[in-house]
């Protein structure tokens, strides 16, 4: 009933774990996998980057403001920690990483032998000359994807930015250069400022905003890529209860992946695949029979 089918990954739920939220630690990934269709670890990069000073993450009112800035122990030690999970988890593990160029990128899946899919961080938006530096840009888009999808048989996802004019364009940029499915969206570009001390909260001063108050804005973007692509989508942004979900799937998502909601509780995953499996039992539907169903009706 829940069962969902992307590229050659079999998922038992469509919940998957988003990139980042939980940090990068084996054991926190670990709890959540037992609920979870997948885990989408941290973004990690060649070599290991320090991030931003604090503060980086804040918790708002139906929001979160953060600018982590990418902090990532590198390919090698990451790789041992995730190893460590693989070991205790049969869930699928997607490796997310980031790069400044198709070649760097092309020289990270080989860290991860074990990893079942990765994705491709196109779209943080608050590190410069990664993430959405390239995600803006069709062409170096399409030459990430293609240069690593020369290096391995795993599906490769392209997980894009919503700070586009377009991001249908940069949809199909992935798709010509052989992305498996796109994951939409990333943070909106955000900014919080204190009024007592009249100055930017964030010590990066700029960050992404994530959370439910980006959830009607990500299900736009997921709505709009539907009607131009042929591959997989993954939602995700501001999705908290299984009806978020439903919403994404009839939208065109064929899973979602779920970030900030972890800040509210622990057990985000577990609620929502529950709230889900009651509403199939009782339309007797399969959640696969649901993608894109809304578009039929307008
Ligand atoms: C604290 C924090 C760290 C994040 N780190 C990453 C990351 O390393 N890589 C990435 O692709 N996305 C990262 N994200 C973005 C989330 O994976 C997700 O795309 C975004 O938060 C929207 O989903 P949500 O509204 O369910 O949180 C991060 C988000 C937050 C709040």
């Amino acid at each position: 009933m829940l069962e969902v089918v992307i590229s050659d990954l079999k998922l038992e739920n469509p919940v998957i774990l988003a990139s980042g939220i939980l940090g990068s630690k084996w054991s926190s990934l670990a709890k959540v996998a037992e609920f979870s269709g997948a885990i989408v670890a941290k973004s990690v990069g060649l070599n290991s980057r320090e991030g931003y000073k604090n503060p980086v993450v804040l918790n708002q009112e139906c929001s979160i403001v953060n600018a982590v800035g990418l902090a990532s122990p590198g390919a090698k030690e990451f790789s041992k920690e995730l190893e460590k999970l693989f070991k205790v988890t049969n869930k699928p593990l997607i490796v997310s990483l980031f790069a400044q160029s198709s070649e760097e990128f092309s020289s990270l899946p080989n860290y991860f032998p074990f990893a079942s899919a990765f994705e491709l961080n196109l779209s943080c938006p608050h590190a410069e000359k990664l993430g959405m530096a390239i995600g803006v840009d069709e062409k170096a888009v399409k030459d990430c994807i293609k240069a690593v999808k020369e290096v391995t048989d795993k599906p490769v996802f392209a997980k894009l930015t919503p700070n586009v004019t377009d991001i249908t364009k940069i949809g199909i940029a992935a798709e010509k250069g052989g992305a498996d499915a796109v994951v939409a969206v990333n943070t909106f570009k955000a900014i919080s400022i204190d009024v007592v001390s009249r100055k930017p909260v964030l010590s990066n001063v700029k960050g992404g905003l994530s959370g439910k108050a980006i959830k009607p804005l990500a299900l736009r973007c997921v709505w709009d890529l539907y009607e131009v692509l042929d591959i997989p989508i993954i939602g995700c942004g501001g999705i908290s209860n299984w009806k978020d979900v439903v919403e994404f799937i009839l939208a065109g998502a064929i899973a979602v992946q779920v970030g900030s909601a972890f800040y509210e509780s622990y057990r985000a995953v577990e609620g929502i695949v529950k709230g889900l499996n009651d509403y199939l039992s009782y339309t007797g539907e399969k959640i696969e029979e649901l993608v894109g169903l809304a578009h039929g009706g307008v």
